[in-house]
């Protein structure tokens, strides 16, 4: 099914910048989180319908510790999210999780839990309802 992607860098960016020092990403740039706990992005996805959707985190980790974020949906309960090291800061890969999106305007927020922060973020795509 298509999907459609919601750049990092046009999302809402707290405790973060964005670049475009690491090649691979796509649209103009990433965010890079400070390394911190509590740093979010936080894209505003639209829904046609409610239902289960998959949402897919692209991220690189050139560390070799994970970097785990707190997803929440429309404020609701945060889910845990692993980022472990992707090998380099260029190599980009997806993570991805299910959701309940509501019909219409959806929040997604990812958080930093740790005092690493989180990956750097390109964007996040999301298939279906
Ligand atoms: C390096 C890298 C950044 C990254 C940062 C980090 O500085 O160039 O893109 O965000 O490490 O550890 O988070």
């Amino acid at each position: 099914p298509p999907s459609t992607r919601y750049e990092a860098e046009e999302a809402t960016i707290a405790r973060g910048v964005v670049e475009s020092d690491h090649a691979g990403f796509t649209g103009t740039g990433f965010v890079n989180g400070d390394n911190a706990a509590g740093p979010y992005v936080e894209w505003t996805v639209t829904a046609a319908r409610a239902g289960t959707a998959t949402l897919a985190v692209r991220h690189a980790n050139g560390t070799a510790v994970n970097r785990p974020m707190a997803v929440s949906v429309n404020g609701g309960p945060p889910v845990t999210v692993n980022f472990p090291g992707t090998g380099a800061w260029t190599t980009w890969a997806n993570a991805t999780l299910s959701a309940q999106l509501g019909a219409g305007a959806n929040t997604v927020r990812a958080t930093s839990t740790t005092a690493n922060g989180g990956p750097n973020l390109d964007h996040l795509a999301v298939t279906g309802p």
